[in-house]
């Protein structure tokens, strides 16, 4: 017997109606549906022409016996519910029976499907008639091809976009199943090129796949129980905001869904650390008990309506707070600092009011160090008005600790010195150069063929960065300047690592100059070790917070820890 069956008229009226084939993307979310709920364990997808041309779906799932093969296609028929009251425990994608009976109502479909090596079916669709074919060779599960899409109704043809745009679109759809299903290999060819190639893996070594390898060091895990609900994934830290929305999934089990109520939830927990116009990075999922959730409320499934929607409101947001806390807590509360004796007219940078020699028993070296410092600063005054810059210190030459108005900060003076010359680097690159400072004596650098070839391509980006160099016979060049923070001392390790970055790179990655410039920031930012005096510490903060991201380094960790008074009082015992 079957497992495929007719739903009653009731049952049909009872299930929320409409077009599910709106253009290829539509075919290929649909049909990985079915892939996800036939229980496969490898989902291949192949397009051409952006899906406009064709599209195939192929996975390794349960499969269908001949009869059921073709009853699949008619309207109404599912495996997946049975009475009206399954509607309120749905737990697979699909439970519409309608799919691919629209499908094959806009289309021409040919399947293919196999039921534990069996010697399988294969039956073609055009115009609503099903003929059976000789079973071509599939070793196990189902695969299903489109072509010719709306040959059917010319009107909707016309409005398909360029094969580009559709297979955005197409590109959107497997992204959102490769978040969702980390366990699922999945293969996204077009035009005979590999698009994506991902096996069972994490969904943290997913998402570095999805996107790019750097995300996994700047996503923040969120795990999180209450009551019967539950909510997994990961969001991002201050290094993935963007300017622009879409890079942010929500799934109900595994549904991709769109709420506006629930985005805001995510939102709402990072307040204070983005602005308006700013949109943090999410892969959350979320685990609802079956009779919460009503995903039978639209066609295409990608809104849900839950009970109550305010307490999954607050849960998440509760999930995403609890993931940020130590970003939260990091970040302190910068009122305007005023000193107990604000004596009026000192609006003086606080190294210029210093005079002659800075105090502490530095040596000479460092003082001199100090003064090339001050003179190459690029002066932002914001700072004073929250840190007290009279009032700090460097301790366990690592450390900067300050005073401020709700209590003291400690910034990390690597962490810290990392960020400013991050941010520079990536501006220079993007624009105007950086200031470069000549050297007495022009440093010889010789390297492997490959490098120097590599090196040459980047010369046009070091330039910008400060660097100034020639090539000096085989192999091997002169550097005659480099970035005016940098010692010359660091200048071979600053260019093995900008190398190394290159090539695990390339250029095509939108990251590239993000990885030159923090490796550049790496290499050149004050180390932990390096002695400070007070006016590198009051500048290398005062730039710190003229800085957009001044809480977290380019590789994610933090540079300021917060420790504000109240929490000096608790723990004091005093209130
Ligand atoms: N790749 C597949 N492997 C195994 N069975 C499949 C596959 N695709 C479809 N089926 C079977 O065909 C039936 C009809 O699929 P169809 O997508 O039209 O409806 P559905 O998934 O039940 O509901 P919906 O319309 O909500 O998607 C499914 O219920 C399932 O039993
Ligand atoms: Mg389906």
């Amino acid at each position: 017997v079957g497992k495929i069956h007719v739903l009653s008229d009731d049952l049909k009226n009872k299930i929320a109606a409409g077009e599910v084939v709106e253009r290829p993307a539509s075919v290929v979310k649909e049909l990985i549906e079915n892939s996800i709920d036939a229980g496969a364990k490898n989902i291949d997808i192949s397009v051409s022409g952006g899906g406009n041309a064709s599209i195939q779906v192929a996975d390794d799932g349960s499969g269908l016996e001949s009869d059921d093969l073709k009853l699949a296609f008619s309207r109404h028929t599912t495996s997946k519910i049975e009475s009206p009251e399954d509607l309120h425990r749905i737990s697979t994608l699909g439970f519409r029976g309608e799919a691919l009976a629209s499908i094959a109502s806009v289309a021409k479909v040919r399947a293919i499907s196999t039921v534990d090596g069996g010697t399988g079916s294969e039956i073609a669709i055009s115009n609503g008639e099903i003929s059976e074919q000789v079973p071509g060779s599939i070793v196990e599960g189902t695969s299903i091809s489109v072509t010719d899409l709306f040959f059917s109704v010319p009107a909707r043809r016309k409005f398909l976009k360029s094969a580009k745009v559709e297979f955005r679109h197409v590109i959107q759809v497997v992204r959102r199943f490769a978040l969702s299903y980390p366990e699922i290999a999945f293969n996204l060819i077009a035009d005979d090129k590999k698009v994506l190639s991902v096996r069972s893996e994490t969904l943290e070594e997913r998402i570095g796949k999805v996107f790019d390898p750097t995300y996994r060091q700047n996503i923040l895990a969120v795990d999180y129980a209450k009551g019967q609900f539950k909510i997994t994934g990961f969001v991002g830290n201050l290094n993935l905001v963007r300017k622009r929305r879409g890079e942010q999934f929500l799934f109900l089990e595994g549904r991709y869904i769109v709420d506006r109520l629930l985005n805001s939830a995510v939102y709402s927990a990072y307040r204070s650390l983005v602005s308006r116009g700013e949109f943090p990075f999410f892969v959350l999922n979320l685990k609802a008990p079956l009779d919460q959730v009503d995903v039978n409320v639209h066609p295409m499934k990608i809104e849900v309506r839950f009970q109550d929607e305010w307490r999954v409101y607050h849960t998440l947001k509760s999930a995403v707070e609890a993931a940020l806390a130590e970003i939260l807590s990091t970040i302190p509360d910068l009122a305007k600092f005023e000193p107990p004796d604000a004596a009026s007219g000192q609006d003086a940078l606080p190294f210029q009011r210093q005079s002659g020699q800075p105090g502490g028993a530095v040596g000479v070296d460092t003082v001199e160090r100090a003064k090339q410092y001050v003179r190459t600063i690029r002066v932002q005054p914001q700072s004073s008005e929250f840190v007290n810059l009279e009032n700090i210190w460097q301790v366990h030459t690592k450390y900067i600790v300050s005073e401020i108005k709700s209590g003291l900060v400690v910034i990390d003076q690597h962490v810290a010195h990392e960020r400013i010359l991050f941010e520079q680097a990536l501006q220079a690159l993007e624009g105007s150069p950086m200031p470069s400072q000549t050297l007495l004596f022009p440093e010889v650098v010789e390297l492997p063929a490959d490098e120097f070839s590599a090196l040459i391509d980047l010369f046009p980006f070091l330039e910008k960065i400060g660097f100034r160099m020639k090539e000096f016979g085989k192999n091997t060049v002169l550097v005659e300047g480099v970035p005016s923070e940098m010692g010359w001392e660091k200048i071979r390790g600053i260019l093995k690592d900008i190398l190394d970055s290159y090539e695990t790179e390339k250029r095509e990655h939108a990251s590239f100059q993000e990885a030159v410039a923090a490796s550049f920031a790496c290499h050149a930012a004050v180390k932990a070790g390096d002695v400070l005096v007070k006016e590198e510490m009051q500048s290398l903060v005062d730039r710190l917070f003229a800085t957009k991201h001044p809480y977290y380094c380019p590789h994610g960790r933090p540079i300021i820890v917060n420790l504000s008074l109240d929490e000096l009082d608790r723990r004091f015992e005093r209130n």
